[in-house]
């Protein structure tokens, strides 16, 4: 009954006095401005909010049903939704800003979510923050035509971007990403290289592969990480011309047994730094390391845990370029042989003794001895048919005949 009487009233209500439900509505909206207006921000006219630390854009659309116009936001934490979901679901809020700012924030980090939760966005304001120039800020570049001033915003960090343009970078960025060889990962370290120092990292570490990637972004200078893989011949990166920008080189912890180095000194690639250790290596390739004398920087290899093969000549060279170019093999002293000598050190000068003195002295000997025997046997059987051929001359058998014989009277 009383249910009844209930609705009764309420329809009653509904459809007598709609006029004055509008009305209604209309002052509870504009009384609860206010309250709607969400903690963290000002909301100092109906349509103009600025909003001072939040963590992000999610804290201010919770029970929130307003329109804003004008949106400010002052040391935002996260620019990136890691949930496309969120920003959708409360698309309302933003889908009406129209001027946006953002300031005293550092930009290390926007969605595309985050951009396209402002879709008729016409101006944003980024001046006074700090970016933080990597790929993660890539989506910014939508929003590029939008930014005041685009061309004035600067880079912070990373150290080698600092001070270089905004958009500038980005769109190096976005170059040698999509230049970038699957599956490597290639991060930008700098807008230009001086003194060939790498100006971006191409990392390939760890991603199973058994062959050299066959392409490279261009115009940089390189340092290509290729450790923790199974490459087993490393030849293409010695000789293509594709790497000879490249002047660090990892490849260590692969199966590299084979690197073969052609005299063209054409195609030649020259590193500065060269990790070579733990594979199968058995010699050590000409000129991976000789033609280092004309260089205007010392280059370092590093060789260790590999199963050199060892007699007295691998030994030697190997010593003798330890002794020319002091530290060019920065871990000459961990090397050790594989194979029948396995464990000992290469550096060790009683080792290289062992393998090369002993064995010489002993060839040198022999072969004095052979040449000695040889020469006494020439000339004794020179001697000898000499002897022989005068005594037939001088007629000494007649005469030995005579002495034997006693003298006739
Ligand atoms: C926000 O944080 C900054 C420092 O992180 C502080 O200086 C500022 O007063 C804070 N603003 C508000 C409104 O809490
Ligand atoms: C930003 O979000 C993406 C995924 O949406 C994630 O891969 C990335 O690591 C995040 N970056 C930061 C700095 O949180
Ligand atoms: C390449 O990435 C791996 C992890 O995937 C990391 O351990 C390594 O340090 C990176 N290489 C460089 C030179 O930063
Ligand atoms: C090699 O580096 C130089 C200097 O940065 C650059 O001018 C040149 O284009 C690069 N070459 C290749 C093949 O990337
Ligand atoms: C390469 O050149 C060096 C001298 O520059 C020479 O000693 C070596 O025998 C050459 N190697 C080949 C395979 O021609
Ligand atoms: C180094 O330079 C000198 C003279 O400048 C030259 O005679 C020599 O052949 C060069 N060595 C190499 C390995 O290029």
């Amino acid at each position: 009954m009383q249910s009844s009487t209930a609705k009764d009233c309420f329809d009653n209500f509904d459809c007598c006095h709609l006029q004055i439900v509008s009305l209604l509505v209309w002052a509870l909206v504009c009384s609860a401005e206010a309250s709607i207006c969400p903690p963290a921000c000002q909301c100092l006219s109906k349509n103009a909010w600025t909003c001072d630390n939040i963590s992000s854009v999610a804290d201010i659309w919770r029970d929130s049903g307003m329109v804003v116009e004008e949106l400010t936001l002052n040391h935002i934490k996260d620019l990136n939704s890691t949930s496309e979901q969120s920003f959708s679901d409360h698309f309302g809020i933003f889908v009406s800003v129209r001027r946006l700012k953002i300031q005293q924030s550092a930009i290390s980090s926007i969605s595309a979510s985050f951009i396209d939760s402002f879709p008729i966005v016409e101006t944003v304001f980024l001046e006074d923050n700090q970016f933080l120039c990597s790929e993660h800020i890539l989506s910014l570049q939508r929003w590029q035509s939008k930014i005041d001033g685009f061309n004035k915003l600067q880079c912070s960090s990373p150290d080698g971007l600092a001070g270089k343009k905004v958009f500038k970078a980005l769109k190096s960025i976005a170059r040698a990403i999509t230049e970038c060889p699957r599956p490597c990962r290639c991060v930008v370290r700098s807008m230009d290289s001086q003194y060939s120092i790498p100006n971006l990292l191409v990392n390939c570490s760890q991603s199973k592969l058994k062959n050299t990637p066959v392409s490279l972004p261009k115009s940089w200078v390189i340092e290509l990480d290729l450790s923790h893989n199974t490459i087993e011949d490393a030849t293409p990166l010695f000789n293509l011309p594709v790497f000879r920008n490249v002047t660090v080189l990892n490849l260590a912890h692969n199966h590299i047994h084979n690197i073969q180095v052609p005299n063209a000194t054409g195609h030649k690639n020259h590193f500065k730094l060269l990790n070579l250790a733990n594979n199968k290596l058995t010699q050590l390739a000409n000129s991976v390391i000789f033609d280092t004398e004309n260089f205007s920087y010392q280059p370092l290899v590093m060789l260790r845990n590999n199963p050199w093969k060892c007699d007295c000549e691998s030994v030697k060279m190997f010593q003798s370029i330890a002794l020319k170019q002091l530290h060019i093999i920065g871990d000459f002293t961990h090397l050790t042989c594989g194979g029948d000598f396995e464990g000992h050190l290469i550096s060790s000068p009683a080792f290289l003794q062992r393998l090369c003195h002993v064995p010489a002295v002993a060839i040198v000997t022999i072969r004095c001895v052979n040449i000695l025997c040889f020469i006494f046997v020439g000339l004794a059987l020179i001697k000898t048919a000499f002897d022989l051929r005068t005594m037939y001359a001088v007629g000494i058998f007649h005469y030995f005949a005579h002495l034997l014989l006693p003298p006739r009277k």
